[in-house]
């Protein structure tokens, strides 16, 4: 089909001096948490990952405890759940694929950990396809059980709209707006795919102002050394 042109979301973590804003990444965590944790799983993340995102260690157990995950074999040779550790990966919402593909019409929804960085543009591409869904156009043949996306490749994706306005109630009481929850989980996504992005870019910073001091003590130096030569 015709290319798809993408919408340019202004993200806080873009550009030179880029940083995650924390209360963005909370909010998305929240969004992941309420909604999409239902079809999609996190594997590459532990609860643990989410102090790294300003919450506390206390609040990072309490959320911690409220999954039940898998473990075992114990001395009867037994599985068992048990309320999820720090150290323990997010949850995942079915046991594998096969499982998955039965509970959402035989599509599959895939791991979001690194999504971001799997797709071109992935952080606006992210934001575009959850603010995309749109009635299809006059003699659309949209398929059975899919649904009309704007960005979506070929605009019938399996997954139905799930952001709609005052979809989670804030913790902080940032106004849920689709947008806002689109850009918030999507700032989470990033930070997930790539949590060490903003440490590299301020290492950069640092070495340009070293280099910077550097060069102009050198220049000093030299003009003090020379200074008598003529
Ligand atoms: C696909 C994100 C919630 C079911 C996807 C994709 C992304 C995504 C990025 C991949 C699109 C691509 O391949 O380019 C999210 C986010 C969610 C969310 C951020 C929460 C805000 C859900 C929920 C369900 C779901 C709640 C189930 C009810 C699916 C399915 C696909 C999919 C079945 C595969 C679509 C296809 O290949 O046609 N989602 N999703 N998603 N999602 Fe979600």
């Amino acid at each position: 089909g015709p290319a798809i042109t993408l919408p340019d979301t202004r993200f806080s973590f873009e550009g030179f001096f880029g940083v995650y804003d924390r209360g963005s990444l909370q909010r998305g965590f929240q969004v992941y948490k309420e909604v999409c944790s239902a079809c999609h799983a996190m594997r590459q993340l532990s609860y643990r990952n989410l102090l790294e995102i300003g919450l506390t260690e206390a609040q990072v157990r309490a959320i911690a405890a409220t999954f039940q995950v898998v473990d075992g074999p114990n001395d009867q040779g037994e599985m068992f759940e048990r309320p999820a550790r720090l150290s323990d990966r997010f949850r995942r919402p079915f046991a594998n694929e096969q499982a998955a593909r039965a509970a959402n019409n035989g599509a599959y929804p895939p791991d979001l950990s690194v999504m971001v960085k799997a797709r071109l543009n992935g952080a606006d591409y992210m934001h575009a396809l959850l603010t995309g869904y749109r009635d299809p156009p006059a003699g659309f043949q949209l398929m059975d059980g899919m649904n009309y996306n704007a960005y979506f490749p070929g605009h019938q994706i399996a997954m139905p709209n799930v952001l709609n306005p005052g979809q989670v109630e804030y913790a902080d009481r940032t106004e849920a707006t689709v947008d806002q929850m689109a850009r918030d989980v999507t700032t989470f996504m990033a930070w997930a795919a790539e949590p060490e992005a903003e440490k590299r870019r301020a290492m950069g910073i640092r070495i340009i102002l070293f280099l910077i001091i550097l060069g102009g003590l050198t220049y000093a130096v030299k003009r003090k050394v020379w200074a008598d030569v003529k």
